[in-house]
């Protein structure tokens, strides 16, 4: 059984360090997340690794904690509504307004296993953008190194691909492997992966045209997710648009965005902000 104590230390520690609101009796989920990482480092339990952790304050061993404590589910188009809405109006209104750089920026802040940056790229693919000569860059961040690994890899089982890609955009968009379903180049190329933690500063990031930030912001409390929204606000273009998962709003959470009427999904752009207008061509 876990010590009342050592929950609340990974409670607020969790809180401080990746965000996870962990809140009261969860402590089974705890044990189970957490014992397999004290057997790693050859201890015997929670309240060592607890001790480990208070006596280092060891970066990895933290990080490592907060992994371990995340959940990494994530498919190809999840929840169909917002990439429907991305290919019918929102990715051609910025194609039509970016005409003059021929430059395009996504962002996906907490990308997992890279099936949500892929499925953007799949669609992006789909318009023929790099074709035309376009720039695309598609960031995709988690916190998580070995997320990121598995994203970068590329590489899905057979009931990965099943869930979300028809048989037409599987043969298009990845290629038989030995391990399973291999992204093609032609889909990973504009893809960009780097590990960044939503709870730090986000650095040098730039300003983007579309960013989703998608069933990560569930798991925060209200105090970080306004942080977190506020935050993200500062790096969408004046005319760009921000994704929240289905479960996710930022209404009543900050003044500096607001939902796209008219939009099933949860899409939001910077209060005031009018839709991109095409450039003169
Ligand atoms: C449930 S997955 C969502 C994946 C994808 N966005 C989707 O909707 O399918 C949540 C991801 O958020 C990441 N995550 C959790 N806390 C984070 C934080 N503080 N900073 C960055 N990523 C975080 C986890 O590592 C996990 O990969």
């Amino acid at each position: 059984m876990i010590r009342p104590t050592d929950y609340e230390f990974l409670t607020q520690l969790l809180r401080q360090t990746s965000g996870l609101a962990l809140g009261e009796g969860r402590e089974y989920l705890v044990e189970s997340r957490l014992v397999p990482v004290a057997a790693r480092l050859g201890l015997p339990g929670i309240a060592e690794l607890v001790a480990r952790i208070r006596a280092t304050l060891d970066r990895d061993l933290v990080r490592a904690v907060g992994e371990a404590m995340a959940t990494h589910e994530s498919s190809f188009f999840r929840d169909e509504a917002p990439f429907t809405l991305l290919r019918d109006r929102i990715l051609p209104e910025l194609v039509a307004a970016r005409r003059p750089s021929r430059r395009l920026r996504i962002w996906c802040a907490a990308a997992s296993s890279g099936q949500e940056p892929y499925s953007v790229s799949m669609i992006l693919d789909e318009m023929q953008l790099a074709a035309a000569g376009w720039t695309l860059e598609i960031l995709a961040t988690d916190f998580s190194a070995p997320a990121l690994d598995r994203a970068r890899r590329g590489v899905y089982t057979d009931f990965e691909v099943q869930r979300g890609l028809s048989r037409s955009v599987l043969e298009r968009c990845l290629v038989r492997d030995e391990g399973g379903w291999r992204i093609r180049d032609a889909i990973r190329r504009p893809v960009v992966f780097r590990e960044l933690n939503l709870m730090e500063p986000f650095g040098v990031v730039g300003t983007f045209d579309l960013v989703l930030c998608r069933n990560v912001l569930i798991y925060f409390d209200i105090p970080t997710k306004r942080d977190v929204l506020g935050r993200l606000a500062g790096t969408i273009a004046a005319d760009g648009y921000l994704v929240l998962g289905a479960a996710e709003t930022a209404l009543g959470l900050t003044e500096r965005l607001e939902r796209v009427p008219e939009t099933t999904a949860n899409i939001f752009r910077r209060s005031g902000a009018a839709a991109p207008r095409a450039a003169a061509s």
